[in-house]
């Protein structure tokens, strides 16, 4: 029976481009999407820009352009990228339209009809020069317990403390550099707590993974607090209906955009959007009207998806999800995603070196329905891509299709080996349900077991050396009727996750692959010439990429990418301002000798040094010890800052301070002059 399944994908913030960490969940998606549509199913995919928000309006002014203007350039890139990479949205709307206005509208005033909207006065920090108030990432300054300087808001990189941005020292406005003040101001909040009961239940009825049910429980048994929904103007978003100045928080509107997405495509097509958003009122868990909804996000907006939308949704009389699936974060070579080693990489960057059905399949090949991280090793992936799809699925073809061509084209009518052709019909439901379940890796390890045994059939035929004793003509073709059958169905099973390999091979087999009823034996039937489906992935592409995405942070040195999750350490850290040279005149840079290195006790990152200055000593606490040992220091030279004012430090005084280069974590270089260099010269 043909299911009617809505499928959405986390919407991305218009103010950055798409990378690798992202593709995770829309190649997931799509995926996921392709099958259903192959398996014939009514199947829509939908998803937007997520174009609200204060990080919106400042990229915008510091582009130079309005936020319309922002929004839709950002929007014509996204879909180029998500295109490029095969992902196949049924539309790509925006959250800045006017469907998500009135569903947003909606959804708030049944909110407030019902009770489940509060307003109360509270006071936040205020930029008085820019007059905007600053969420806690907007706010820097010195951390109160250990006196580290240019800290968030929230807390300390370097004590990990966490605090209120009223306990910070010095506190500045990130965005003007004032001081910001405390304002008050009236704000609107969703009272969740009213709804602790249904999602007690909800979080439990089979929605979500066991291990975020889990995670949920701990929420909702730490006690659920009321969620503001409401900013101050100047903000970029809806206004609040009767509340003018006041707009919708951007995360209250975001996931109202994947219904608007849906209603927009359906005042195109004539489809009806209430079927798959309203709820039918008869109480079944996962059905709304007979149809499904499911929404793909990664483990960091659980929150938003499993506890506030349910409950926004079940009080307006919306449907709620058939599932939430939860995947994990991106790692590349076995870490955060680093802009400084060149693995921070930008889906134009990847598309610019690399096709895209190796990341595809690498994915697919990876991933699980469990929340796990997935770790993109680009060894592995070189070396999986080439020995998987080129060295077995694409093999079986080109090792047959010339026997074929050679009696003209046409397969025979035998099924040369029925037990063995039996194997590859019978895996399709256990290839299915992998699917169904998001065990993808686990499907791709079926069809890979399948590719082996296909090749090792070829391999025994040996039609090749068939081929060169006279009237084997039968023979050899009834082999390579196989072969090619089988490459058929491996094409088949594969075609969700490679569906540019699978249009090509369409073309050489003559035929559309389909997958909505039983799988049959091609016989009789005239295929084309078969031409090279697929290249091997050379390390260098892959090397220049990676030298690519290098470049790619040098150009774009000082921006921020205040959305973005992975690591993006040297963003980070913009140019500082311009200091003139009698400035910089006055720093007096000296060559050291480290004549001891220790542990300091109870410091975590922390080294005391004791440099000689040619004569002088002087002892210097440094932020290295995760980077060096003490022994490998002791004996090096390095430059120091001479006339740094001692400051006291909860260790002891530091006189002074060694200068290193480097992101953090292990990738922290201390700065060493060239041999001749003595203690004490000033450096120039
Ligand atoms: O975390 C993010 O990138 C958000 N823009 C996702 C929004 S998903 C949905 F709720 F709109
Ligand atoms: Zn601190």
């Amino acid at each position: 029976m043909s299911r009617k399944i809505l499928v959405t994908s986390a919407l991305p913030y218009a103010n950055g481009s798409i990378h690798l960490g992202h593709l995770v969940e829309y190649i997931q998606t799509d995926i996921w999407v392709r099958f259903q549509k192959l398996r014939g199913h009514e199947c829509t995919y939908v998803c937007a820009d997520d174009a609200h928000g204060t990080a919106i309006m400042l990229k915008a002014e510091q582009n130079g352009i309005t936020p319309e203007e922002q929004i839709a350039n950002v929007k014509a890139e996204h879909e180029q990228d998500f295109s490029d990479f095969q992902i196949q949205f049924d539309n790509f709307h925006s959250t800045h339209s006017e469907e998500n206005r009135e569903l947003s509208e909606l959804i708030y005033n049944r909110l407030v009809e019902n009770g489940h909207i509060a307003s109360r006065t509270i006071t936040q920090a205020y930029d008085p020069e820019k007059e905007l108030f600053l969420a806690d990432r907007y706010i820097k300054g010195t951390c109160p317990k250990c006196k580290s300087e240019d800290q968030y808001g929230d807390n300390c990189e370097v004590c990990s403390a966490t605090y209120s941005p009223t306990d910070l020292i010095n506190p500045t406005s990130v965005i003007s550099g004032a001081t910001p003040i405390q304002k008050e101001s009236e704000h609107f909040f969703f009272k969740l707590p009213e709804f602790e009961d249904f999602l007690q239940k909800w979080t439990r009825a089979g929605h979500l993974q066991t291990e975020m049910a889990n995670k949920l429980a701990e929420w909702l048994d730490a006690g659920l607090q009321e969620w503001d929904i409401s900013r101050d103007a100047p903000y970029f978003g809806f206004e609040i209906p009767g509340h003018p100045g006041k707009y919708f928080y951007v995360w209250l509107d975001a996931p109202i955009g994947y219904f608007a997405s849906f209603k927009n495509l359906c005042d195109k097509t004539g489809k009806n959007w209430e079927d798959y958003c309203l709820d039918d009122g008869k109480g079944d868990p996962k059905l709304s009207n007979g149809t499904e909804l499911y929404h793909f996000i990664g483990k960091d907006i659980v929150n938003f998806h499993a506890l506030f939308w349910p409950a926004m949704l079940h009080s307006a009389k919306f449907r709620t999800p058939t599932a939430v699936c939860v995947h994990g974060f991106l790692t590349v070579n076995g870490k955060k995603m680093s802009k400084s080693r060149g693995t921070f990489i930008n889906a134009r960057t990847y598309l610019n070196h690399l096709k895209p059905d190796y990341l595809r399949y690498y994915f697919a090949a990876k991933l699980s329905n469990a929340v796990d991280d997935l770790d993109l090793n680009l060894d592995d992936f070189i070396q999986r891509v080439n020995s998987d799809l080129v060295g077995k699925v694409v093999n079986i073809a080109s090792r047959t299709a010339r026997f074929v061509q050679k009696s003209g084209g046409q397969l025979s009518s035998t099924i040369e080996n029925e037990s063995l052709w039996q194997q590859f019909v019978d895996a399709s439901d256990t290839i299915a349900d992998f699917y169904e379940q998001r065990e993808f890796a686990k499907a791709m390890r079926e069809i890979m077991n399948l590719a082996d045994a296909a090749n090792e059939y070829i391999a025994a035929k040996e039609p090749w050396a068939l081929a060169k004793v006279e009237g084997n003509e039968q023979a050899v073709l009834d082999i390579c009727t196989l072969g090619i059958n089988m490459f058929r169905v491996i094409t088949t099973y594969l075609k969700p996750v490679l569906p540019v390999l699978a249009a090509n091979a369409e073309a050489f087999l003559n035929e559309e692959l389909s997958w909505d009823k039983e799988i049959t034996f091609k016989k009789d039937h005239t295929i084309n010439k078969f031409k090279p489906l697929l290249n091997r992935v050379e390390k260098d592409q892959v090397e220049a990429m990676v030298e690519a995405s290098k470049e790619a942070l040098i150009q774009a040195n000082s921006a921020t990418e205040s959305n973005s999750k992975p690591d993006s350490e040297l963003s980070k850290e913009p140019l500082a301002d311009e200091i003139d040279f009698n400035a910089f005149a006055k720093v007096d840079l000296r060559v050291a000798k480290i004549v001891k290195a220790a542990h300091v006790e109870g410091a975590d990152k922390l080294l005391q040094l004791t440099l000689d200055l040619g004569g002088e000593t002087r002892n210097v606490f440094s932020g290295i010890k995760s980077a060096y040992k003490p022994e490998d220091l002791e004996g090096k030279l390095t430059i120091m800052v001479a006339n740094l004012a001692p400051r006291k430090m909860k260790f002891g005084l530091s006189e002074g301070m060694v200068l290193a280069a480097g992101p953090g974590g292990k990738e922290i270089y201390l700065l060493e002059p060239h041999d001749g260099a003595q203690p004490g010269m000033r450096v120039m």
